[in-house]
């Protein structure tokens, strides 16, 4: 009997995902498989596959306590006894383009570092928050970047590896117009290459989408970095490089960002 249930976890490390797990089911072998590894239970294999930057779903054998990742979001599955398959409903969807090229965001979880680091009260604005995987577009909440005021104010990420970037999206503050008013004069560089530039400010209909600034064709780095060259602070939230790969890399692991201080879903 295939007995369907609904349970909504929100991972540790992202904070941001909502598993599916449908019990007496597992994905069928497939092309898409992209790893077998040891779980000592369901909520790890959901681990596992939130934190490989690839996978999409997962099947977890009860019995032999095996979890399988697959990185497709929709794969074919079949009635298996003492299984389950776990979707993940994460930002990773999204990035799914067709056929083997895919669009992959290089920055999650990856070092980074800015010019100077603000602290409001203990609120703090480092540049870990600007690749934590969270949509919040609040300071307040802990996830965005802040730097002191200065002539010239940076933020920058290494990507683990050189990579012919395609663009970048990056989401501003909304919590108050006086911060996103200030996104403006932006210049993108891959390893000192001039990738882009965005002049900003953005208008306030498109605050809660990313702003996205293209790179010049073929520009290929590892470090890449956001100058902000007008005397003032530079803020913003979420930063992702995307690049097309056929296969993303994962990010690494442990990733540590001292300001997240979110407590798992109840
Ligand atoms: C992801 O891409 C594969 C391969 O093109 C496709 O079959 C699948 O339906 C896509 N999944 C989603 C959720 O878009
Ligand atoms: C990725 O590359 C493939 C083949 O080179 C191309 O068909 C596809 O449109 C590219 N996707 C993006 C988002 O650039
Ligand atoms: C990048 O930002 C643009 C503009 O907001 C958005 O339409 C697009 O979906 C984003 N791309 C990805 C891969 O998230």
């Amino acid at each position: 009997m295939i007995v369907f249930i609904l349970i909504r976890y929100v991972d540790l490390q992202s904070n941001a995902n909502i598993f599916i797990l449908e019990t007496g089911n597992r994905i069928a072998t497939s092309v898409t498989r992209i790893g077998i590894k040891k779980a000592t239970s369901d909520i790890s294999c959901a681990s596992l596959c939130s934190s490989h930057g690839t996978c999409c779903s997962a099947a977890y054998d009860i019995e032999k306590n095996t979890c399988f990742l697959d990185s497709c979001c929709n794969p074919v599955t079949e009635a298996f006894l003492g299984a389950l398959v776990i979707r993940t409903n994460s930002k990773k969807d999204k990035l799914n383009t067709s056929g083997n090229n895919r669009l992959c965001n290089l920055a999650y979880h990856r070092q980074t570092t800015q010019s100077s680091v603000y602290d409001n009260s203990g609120v703090f604005g480092s540049p870990c928050n600007a690749v934590d995987g969270l949509e919040s577009q609040d300071f307040y909440e802990g996830t965005c970047v802040h730097t002191n005021k200065e002539f010239v104010t940076w933020w920058e990420v290494d990507l683990g590896a050189k990579y012919t970037i395609k663009f970048v999206n990056i989401s501003v503050r909304t919590d108050h117009s006086s911060h996103y008013e200030r996104f403006s004069a932006i210049d993108v560089t891959v390893d000192a290459l001039y990738c882009g530039y965005y002049t900003g400010p953005p208008l306030l209909s498109h605050i809660y989408e990313p702003i996205t600034i293209g790179c010049s064709e073929g520009i290929t780095g590892r470090f890449l970095r956001l100058t902000r060259s007008v005397h003032d602070t530079f803020q913003f939230c979420e930063v992702e490089v995307f690049a097309n790969l056929t296969v993303c890399p994962g990010p690494p692991e442990p990733w540590t960002c001292r300001d997240l201080s979110h407590e798992p879903c109840v």
